[in-house]
Order: C-alpha cells, then sequence, then structure tokens
C-alpha cells in the first residue's frame, strides 16, 4: 500500500478548539472531507457540530486550530473567504431573501457584478445546475411563494452557482418530507460522483448509514 497521499484533502481541519462563554463547542477536534465522499457528522445535542462547521464556513473564528483547503492553509475572515475558497453550507434556517427571486438570490452579495445585469445569463446557468443536480426550482419565482423543500434547493443551488467544491448541509432532511429527502440524497449522490465532497449532518442513523462514506 502507498502510505503517500496522492491528492489532498478537500478539506483538513486540525486541532479546532472553540469555546463560548463557559462553554467548550470544540476541543481539538481533527476533521477532513475527501473528494467525492459523503462524511457524516453524527452527535448529540450540543455536541459541537454546527458550531465546528460554522467555523469551516468562516462564521466564527476558532480559538485554536488550523484549516487547509486541497493543502493549503487558510484564515477565513467571512464566509465570503470560505465560498470563495469553495466552501458551502446550508444551515436549517437558509439564508435567503424572500421578497426576492430565486435569480436575484443567486448574485446576493457578490461583488464585480456589471452594472447591467445578464438575467438571462443567470436564468440558464441556474437551470443548467437545476438540470445537473435535479434541483428543479423555477428562477423567477419568488423565495416566499417556495415550499420549504423548494428553499432548501434554492440554498443549495446558490451555493453551486457559486461553484462550492465542499457542501455542508446542517439537519438538511430535519424539514423535509419523505420523498423531499429522497430527492436530496440523489442529488448528493450526483455531486459526490462529480468530485464534491460532502459534509452530512443529522441525526437520523438510518440516513447515515445508508448514505455516508465515513461518520465521524
Ligand atoms: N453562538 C454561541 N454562543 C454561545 N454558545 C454557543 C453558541 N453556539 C453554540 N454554542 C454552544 O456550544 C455548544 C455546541 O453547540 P452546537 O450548536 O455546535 O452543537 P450541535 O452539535 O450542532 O447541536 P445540535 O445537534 O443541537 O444542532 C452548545 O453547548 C451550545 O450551547
Ligand atoms: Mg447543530
Amino acid at each position: 500500500m502507498n502510505k503517500e497521499k496522492a491528492v489532498p484533502p478537500l478539506v483538513e481541519m486540525q486541532g479546532i478548539t472553540k469555546a463560548f462563554a463557559g462553554v467548550t463547542a470544540n476541543r481539538e477536534i481533527d476533521f477532513d472531507v475527501l473528494s467525492g465522499e459523503v462524511h457524516a457528522l453524527l452527535g448529540e445535542n450540543g455536541a459541537g457540530k454546527s458550531t465546528l462547521m460554522n467555523i469551516l464556513y468562516g462564521l466564527y473564528r476558532p480559538d485554536a486550530g488550523h484549516i487547509f483547503i486541497k493543502g493549503t492553509p487558510y484564515t477565513f475572515m467571512s464566509p465570503k473567504d470560505a465560498i470563495a475558497a469553495g466552501i458551502g453550507m446550508v444551515h436549517q434556517h437558509f439564508m435567503l431573501v424572500p421578497s426576492q427571486t430565486v435569480w436575484e438570490n443567486m448574485i446576493l452579495g457578490l461583488e464585480d457584478l456589471p452594472y447591467i445585469l445578464p438575467r438571462n445569463e443567470i436564468r440558464e446557468k441556474i437551470r443548467n445546475i437545476s438540470s445537473q443536480y435535479g434541483l428543479e426550482v423555477d428562477p423567477d419565482a419568488k423565495i416566499w411563494q417556495l415550499s420549504i423543500g423548494e428553499q432548501q434547493r434554492v440554498a443549495i443551488l446558490q451555493m453551486l452557482f457559486r461553484k462550492a467544491k465542499v457542501l455542508i448541509l446542517d439537519e438538511p432532511t430535519a424539514v423535509l418530507t419523505p420523498q423531499e429527502s429522497l430527492n436530496l440524497f440523489k442529488t448528493i449522490q450526483q455531486m459526490t460522483a462529480e468530485g464534491h465532497g460532502i459534509v452530512f449532518i443529522s441525526h437520523k442513523l438510518d440516513e447515515v448509514l445508508s448514505l455516508s462514506d465515513r461518520i465521524t
């Protein structure tokens, strides 16, 4: 067996520690994500799963530890930095703007947008990603008009639109019907087949066992 790692992991977190007033949420955690895998994070309430992933997404700064993306050290000051490095996260409460359309939400917060927005190009790109990953959604629908399952598809689309290579899903099935969960699993399989790495947080042992390549 070749002990050398030919390809560095998409993500490598080393010795991550994070404390909030009086509570240590993460203590010297090592965690990595490989291309093409679903890595499940399993643990009881308050175990520190969301905290660890919020650190990877640039929402929190760790007190100690290091993050490497494909072998290169990174310090994320904000989700913008994490997204630029190919990290995407879908929270249980989606960070979408309800009064705006799907396509408008794709470009929210992006810098360097042209003065005249290439609306049709954006719609076209949404349709392409939708059909590639089974994330059907109307680009012109307003977010508030969509079901929770559809909003989750938009949130995933938004991350793929921004070229996320690693997608963190924090308890994604908690808000889904069984059929929507099955559709999500197909999307996840499509993403891993194309070399994405998925972090899947869930309390449901059966779905973790059937979907995951690794469990931490
Ligand atoms: N912003 C914060 N301020 C203070 N304490 C926090 C904060 N975020 C998390 N914590 C605390 O850190 C610990 C870990 O929380 P975290 O949300 O990471 O757990 P979790 O594993 O995601 O739990 P759950 O399964 O309930 O989502 C908990 O004790 C929580 O109360
Ligand atoms: Mg959590």
